[in-house]
């Protein structure tokens, strides 16, 4: 038996809610810009995936305006930064909404590095920075999408198997659920695909 939901009869928080707990698990961008006038930002978005394979063009989804947005389309560059598990309270504290000027990395007490080709700092603890230009944004309902062409990928060493790619256990990422869960990579599976994977 199910409950049946005609979206046309919910609030759109119950909605809100709904797809939150339903499409889970998401992985975190830890979104990293900076202002036009030189203050770090930082952020989670897990309304994050990748948009195009060739060329490579990721995206994230923000719900209204705010200052990754106000940044990324001011000064045309970000980094996604992967969110590992062991920085999980440095992740939410950066959920909280603080004033602009406020340097988001110190206020969390993140450690920066440079990054390779755009402005905007990669977090140091974060296994995999893409570097990103931004392509374009989409308004969609109370949702900007944020298109960006990764034009660097900086990995940690330490997390790269013999094949030149990461392995999942080493990443160790955290996804985010539904109401105030997160969840960590759980059992991990390895199945073959049937025929010759296209991508
Ligand atoms: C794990 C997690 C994921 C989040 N994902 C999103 C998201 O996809 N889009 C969004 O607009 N806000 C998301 N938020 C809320 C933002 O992080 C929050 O509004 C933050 O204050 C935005 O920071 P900014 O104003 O510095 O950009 C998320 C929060 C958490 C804790």
């Amino acid at each position: 038996m199910r409950r049946e939901l005609p979206v046309a009869d919910l609030p759109p928080a119950d909605a809100y809610r709904l797809l939150t707990a339903s499409i889970i698990p998401r992985p975190i961008a830890w979104v990293s810009s900076r202002s036009a006038g030189g203050v770090d930002n930082l952020a989670p978005h897990s309304f994050f995936t990748v948009a195009s394979a060739a060329p490579p063009v990721i995206q994230f989804t923000s719900i209204g305006p705010k200052d990754s947005l106000a940044n990324v389309t001011e000064t045309r560059e970000f980094v996604v930064c992967l969110a590992p598990l062991a920085l999980i309270d440095q992740i939410n504290l950066t959920s909280a909404r603080v004033d602009p000027h406020v340097d988001e990395f110190d206020f969390a007490r993140v450690e920066r590095e440079p990054s390779a080709v755009v402005a905007p700092p990669r977090v140091a603890g974060s296994p995999v920075a893409l570097e990103c230009a931004l392509r374009t944004t989409l308004e969609i309902g109370n949702g900007i999408v944020v298109l960006g062409d990764v034009l660097h990928i900086a990995i940690d060493e330490a997390v790269l198997a013999g094949d030149g790619l990461p392995v999942a256990e080493a990443l160790g990422p955290v996804a985010r659920l539904g109401r105030d869960e997160w969840a960590g990579l759980g059992e991990l599976l390895r199945i073959e695909r049937p025929h010759r994977p296209r991508a």
